[in-house]
């Protein structure tokens, strides 16, 4: 596999990161994951910008974000995924230098890396039957909305789903579900999608928005709220969204049936669109 890291392409077994970087040392940095159909990045100019906000919010000045998308672009053509089924990912540190709390002095370089390689995508029962979710305190700092690559509550809360049988493990803040370890939360109350309004406690997921508009265009009524766990017994439907995730249907929630245990009308509507509109890519022409 070839990846681009600092303005080089090189195999990844050859490249070099230092021990000093501020990533391996203070979890310095930020991250985007974007999915690739068919060879073709989707909804990569959101992915992007949020990347943008990021950097400027941690305040990583100097990185060119239109040349790591140039640099995606390219890696995917080096790695023989024209055609594939893959994810982007690009991880921007604040750089290497001797350990110290503060930035380091003018002059260093952020780390840039970007690899590109197929996706081994979830069985396909995931999102026709649904899968379990299962919920956790949320123990992280109040800055969610930066895509930080500081993600040790988030695995230690997924590793925990996973060894209790679950795919997702729900964060839950002052009785609130907020999203999950590694996607967004939605629900179906009262006929209405909530979902936990973009804020310093959530991510503010691509997926998230894309939906959320998709499911305007069709009628639904959409709100940002509270979905809480003392409400839970009563929701309709819960769903994740998310770049790897797309629209997945929540069936199980600690160890209880959500709604009527299978996946709801909402959600599969959404899940549909979603994948007609990721087809109308795939076969869209590109100039
Ligand atoms: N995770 N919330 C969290 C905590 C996430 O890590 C993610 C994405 C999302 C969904 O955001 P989006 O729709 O922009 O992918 C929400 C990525 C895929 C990851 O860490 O692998």
């Amino acid at each position: 596999m070839t990846v681009y890291l600092n303005g080089n392409y090189l195999p990844a077994a050859d490249a070099r990161i230092s021990i000093e970087d501020r990533g391996f040392l203070f979890a310095d940095g930020v991250y985007e994951v974007i999915r690739v159909y068919d060879g073709r990045p989707f909804l990569a100019d959101p992915h992007y910008n949020r990347l943008r906000e990021g950097l400027a919010a941690i305040r990583i000045t100097g990185v060119a974000v239109k040349d790591l998308a140039i640099a995606a672009d390219r890696l995917l053509e080096l790695n023989g995924l024209r055609d594939a089924e893959a994810t982007i990912y690009i991880q921007v540190t604040r750089g290497a230098a001797p350990r110290r709390h503060s930035f380091p002095d003018a002059g260093v370089s952020p780390t840039v890396l970007v690899t590109a390689s197929h996706f081994k995508q979830h069985p396909a029962a995931y999102w026709d039957d649904g899968v379990a979710a299962m919920s956790v305190p949320d123990t992280r700092w109040s800055r969610c909305d930066i895509k930080s690559i500081a993600l040790l509550p988030n695995v230690l809360a997924n590793q925990q789903a996973r060894q209790a049988g679950a795919f997702e493990a729900l964060f839950v803040r002052d009785g609130v579900f907020v999203e999950g370890s590694h996607s967004n939360l939605a629900g179906v109350i009262d006929d209405t999608i909530v979902t936990y309004p973009a804020c310093n406690y959530i991510l503010p997921g691509i997926t998230r928005r894309y939906v959320l508009a998709m499911a305007r265009d069709i009628g639904l009524e959409a709100r940002e709220g509270m979905i809480r766990v003392e409400d839970v017994g009563t929701v309709q439907e819960l769903f994740l969204t998310g770049t790897t995730t797309e629209v997945m249907p929540i069936t199980r929630l600690d160890g209880r049936p959500v709604g009527d245990g299978r996946p709801g009308p909402v959600a599969r509507r959404l899940q549909q669109l979603y994948r007609d509109r990721v087809d109308a890519m795939r076969t869209a022409d590109v100039a």
